[in-house]
């Protein structure tokens, strides 16, 4: 036997113990899980519950052989299931020569120049958080965060004011996420046309946000402006055939922009109010350079180069608590990775949680320190090692977006308030599609007074 029909380490769970966590949700954490593989048996691991198995890449040379050398040899796997009947041939689940046509129709709304234009909308509704937050009061900052970039999703790509709807639609849209979450992590799934009883308020709330979707898009074909916004360049578009989007194709883009585009960012903001408030130094040193380059101003894009501390705090938070901390992928055909073998289909799970919190890769793995990702020592992280946004072809569409909206949003709040965690709570991280706090949790707002005096440089 040839080391290719070999499996990669790893191990088994038993049927009992597999029904035992299925059916008594038994302490089965994928994340300490995920992590514990790439600890005890290395990079790339075997695990087989019950008769699912699942390979696990937590390497970045495999990584880069999956998502750049190799990338046509793969397909979405199991994300695709997960998140076809709600966001359809979207950009997350479409594939081949389809997934090329949209990716290109849709670039140009991300590109840097375009995005430049999103930062006032961006601060515009911070601003507006903000002026309802009362110092001393507590708030829910998941629930805040998620409210905010989701304004802002919709005002930037689609010029949709959805704050009459906005609740919502934030309510519909975690319904879809936790749908899609459920279908993702569930071992075992009734036939699709079973109408369950959570199936079918599934579909409820998909017409319900479908109806949403329809209005803007109806609303814009009929008014027939060019609002230079993405939504626009999706209508206008077109192929090198003169095709133009049906609505099927821009609801389906539409609720994939709305789904891909908040939660994630709004995920990264949550953690890193969650890891600022527990390390008062870098608290601290955030908000002198904060004070230094904004003197209590409102931030705006141009500063953002002056800000440094505040993008190695976002990059930071994502390494510890990456929005997206696995993707997913299967081989078209059997094929050879690693020195194993992998078979057509088979589900594999790049974890990139397990490649941040990894000691092979970062020293300290689990500590909070921003200073890593100064100019100087980024370099030393290895390629691939670090993985937010994913890489190759299938990249982050949303990457720079993404960047820009959480440090923004990050500046201006932070040189305004100080948060602190209402103790008691227990902040527990969830690996959904997402990585989010499992519950809810409260922060106090405190006013601060932005230090507006340059410092004073004694020769
Ligand atoms: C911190 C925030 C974000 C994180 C961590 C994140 C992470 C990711 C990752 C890891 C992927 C690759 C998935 C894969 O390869 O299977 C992805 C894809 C994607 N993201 Fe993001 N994302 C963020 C924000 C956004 C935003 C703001 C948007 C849009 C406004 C967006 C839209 C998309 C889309 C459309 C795709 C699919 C791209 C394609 O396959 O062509 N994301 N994202």
């Amino acid at each position: 036997m040839t080391q290719a029909d070999t499996f990669p380490p790893g191990q088994r769970v038993g049927w009992i113990e597999f029904i035992k966590i299925i059916l008594f949700g038994e302490k089965f954490d994928p994340l300490a899980y995920a992590r514990g593989m790439s600890d005890e048996y290395g990079s790339f691991t075997y695990s087989r519950f019950g008769n699912i198995e699942v390979y696990q890449v937590a390497d970045p040379e495999l990584t880069h052989e999956i998502l750049v050398e190799r990338t046509a040899e793969f397909h979405k796997g199991i994300m695709k299931s997960a998140f076809e009947p709600f966001a359809g041939n979207g950009l997350l689940t479409s594939e081949g020569d389809f997934w090329k046509r949209q990716r290109k129709l849709a670039q140009p709304a991300f590109h840097y120049r375009r995005i430049e234009s999103y930062a006032e909308a961006m601060i515009a509704h911070t601003e507006q958080m903000l002026d309802k937050w009362r110092s001393g009061q507590t708030v829910l900052i998941d629930r805040e965060m998620m409210k905010l970039t989701l304004a802002i999703v919709a005002k930037t790509l689609f010029n949709a004011d959805v704050s009459g709807d906005a609740d919502r639609v934030g309510v519909l849209l975690n319904h879809i996420l936790d749908a899609a979450n459920e279908r993702l992590n569930a071992p075992i799934r009734l036939p699709d046309w079973m109408p369950t009883p959570r199936r079918i308020s599934q579909r409820r709330t998909i017409a319900e946000l479908d109806a949403i979707i329809n209005r803007v898009i109806s609303e814009r074909r009929a008014s027939g402006a060019d609002e230079g916004d993405l939504l626009s360049m999706l209508l206008l578009a077109q192929d090198e055939d003169g095709e133009r989007m049906n609505d099927k194709q821009l609801r389906d883009e539409a609720m994939t922009l709305f789904l891909a585009g908040h939660e994630t960012t709004a995920n990264a903001l949550t953690w890193a109010w969650y890891l600022l408030a527990q390390h008062p130094d870098v608290l601290a040193k955030m908000q002198a350079e904060l004070d230094s380059v904004l003197g209590g101003r409102v931030p705006t894009l141009a500063d953002l180069p002056n800000l440094p501390y505040n993008e190695m705090v976002i990059k930071e938070t994502m390494r510890l608590f990456p929005p997206a901390p696995g993707l997913s992928r299967s081989p078209y055909q059997d094929l050879e990775l690693g020195g194993h073998r992998v078979p057509k289909n088979a589900l594999m799970q790049i974890s990139i949680y397990a490649m941040h919190r990894s000691s092979r890769y970062f020293e300290q793995p689990d500590a909070f320190i921003p200073e890593r990702f100064s100019a100087e020592n980024e370099k030393h992280i290895p390629r691939y090692a670090y993985l937010p946004f994913g890489g190759g072809p299938r990249v982050c569409i949303g990457n720079q977006f993404a960047i820009m909206e959480a440090r923004l949003i990050l500046a201006l709040v932070g040189s305004r308030f100080e948060l602190a965690l209402v103790p008691g709570q227990q902040v527990v991280p969830q690996q959904m599609l997402t990585l989010r706090p499992r519950e809810s949790f409260a922060m106090r707002v405190t006013a601060r007074q932005p230090q507006t005096q340059p410092q004073l440089e004694l020769a």
